[in-house]
């Protein structure tokens, strides 16, 4: 077990920082996703970690040894690539002993470690088979066997479900959840798949353009995003972002969107006058044909039924608004409707930055 603490990690290719002055501490044991969309520095940053690249600044501690220049073989670790590079000319057997073999493990001490693995993967009854005799899952979980094999203290593993189908990859997710659950070694997975990230971390690193932008426990990331890009990358649908502006009327402080008030948090004072984004959930909107309490008058665009219930695109003025009902809300494009947020569930943010706003 190990406690992983990135320091100002800066990994450069060219004049392109992949690597962007990343801190970050996972805690021994912890299981830690590092989330984001393509080409913004995941693999690059797990690569440093690993010791397949150099950071061009900064410092990697693990167990409060500076590993920074170690080379990978020194680090206590084991990873699972997203192509998950099993060898096709050996068998099961062989290539879940692979590392140990490398690390020059005795007979026994190989065999017992691969059976360990093989029976927690389930793909002990293999062992014998080469990898064209298995299907993808089964390919899948020879990699992450072979790693696990190891017994690393850091597992290190990028998008290492993206090659499976759906179904299988929702399947895969959960039995790998379980397993380093079990295992308990400290992870950090790599995934561009905000709901693979949800599910299974203790916590999420949102990446962009090679920085974090926000560390924390899954549902803090998913309900309290530190800025619209977390908010926007994270949830199907993403988090709504109304533009209003800020203004004091009889009632106390409101929001004005699209000529339309609702009320603001009196903390929001000091904004009168001046535009902010507003945050809310498409399943925080209650969706109603009269107008009783405060809303937001909308015209419906589009009516989606996605199975358990439908999701509606709205619209207010020029902006756009998705809402979520039950299945059967009797609603058809055109109709006008009146959506009521849960105001306590309001998001306010900065509109020009998009960073939230500190109410306290
Ligand atoms: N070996 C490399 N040489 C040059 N540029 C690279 C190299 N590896 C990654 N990059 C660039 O660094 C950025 C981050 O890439 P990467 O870490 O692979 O992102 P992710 O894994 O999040 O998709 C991208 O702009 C990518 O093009
Ligand atoms: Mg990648």
């Amino acid at each position: 077990m190990a406690q992983i603490r990135l320091e100002n990690i800066i990994k450069l290719f060219g004049k392109v920082a992949a690597v962007n002055n990343v801190s970050l501490t996972i805690n021994d044991g912890e299981f830690m996703v590092l989330l984001g969309p393509s080409g913004c520095g995941k693999t690059t940053l797990l690569r440093c970690l690993a010791g397949l690249e150099i950071p061009d600044g900064g410092n990697i501690f693990i167990s409060d040894q500076n590993v920074t220049e170690f080379s990978p073989r020194r680090r206590n670790i084991a990873m699972v690539f997203q192509n998950y590079a099993i060898f096709p000319h050996l068998t099961v057997y062989d290539n879940i002993g692979f590392g140990l073999k490398m690390k020059k493990f005795s007979k026994a001490d190989i065999e017992k470690n691969v059976k360990r693995a093989a029976t927690l993967l389930e793909v002990d009854k293999y062992l014998e088979r080469h990898p064209a005799q298995l299907s993808g899952g089964q390919r899948q979980r020879v990699a992450v066997a072979r790693a696990i094999a190891m017994n690393p203290a850091v597992l290190l593993m990028d998008e290492p479900l993206s090659n499976l189908d759906a179904l299988l990859r929702m399947q895969m997710r959960a039995e790998l959840k379980r397993l380093l659950q079990e295992i308990g070694a400290t992870t950090v997975y790599v995934t561009h798949d905000q709901v693979e990230a949800l599910s299974m971390g203790d916590r999420i690193s949102v990446m962009k353009s090679g920085q974090i932008a926000q560390v924390d426990d899954p549902m803090k990331v998913y309900t309290d995003p530190a800025n619209t890009f977390v908010g926007g990358f994270i949830g199907s649908p993403p988090m709504n972002f109304l533009v209003g502006e800020v203004v004091q009327s009889e009632g106390g402080l409101a929001v004005e969107i699209e000529g339309q008030r609702l009320p603001a948090p009196a903390n929001l004072a000091r904004m009168a006058g001046q535009k902010v984004t507003v945050g809310l959930r498409a399943e925080n909107i209650e969706a109603g044909e009269v107008k009783d309490g405060p809303g937001l008058p909308t015209q419906v665009m589009v009516v989606e039924p996605l199975g358990s219930h439908l999701l509606l695109t709205t619209r207010i003025g020029g902006q756009s608004l998705k809402v979520v009902t039950p299945v059967d809300y009797p609603v058809s494009p055109d109709q006008p409707l009146w959506l009521r947020p849960d105001l306590n569930k309001l998001r306010w943010l900065d509109a020009q930055s998009g960073t939230l706003l500190n109410l306290n």
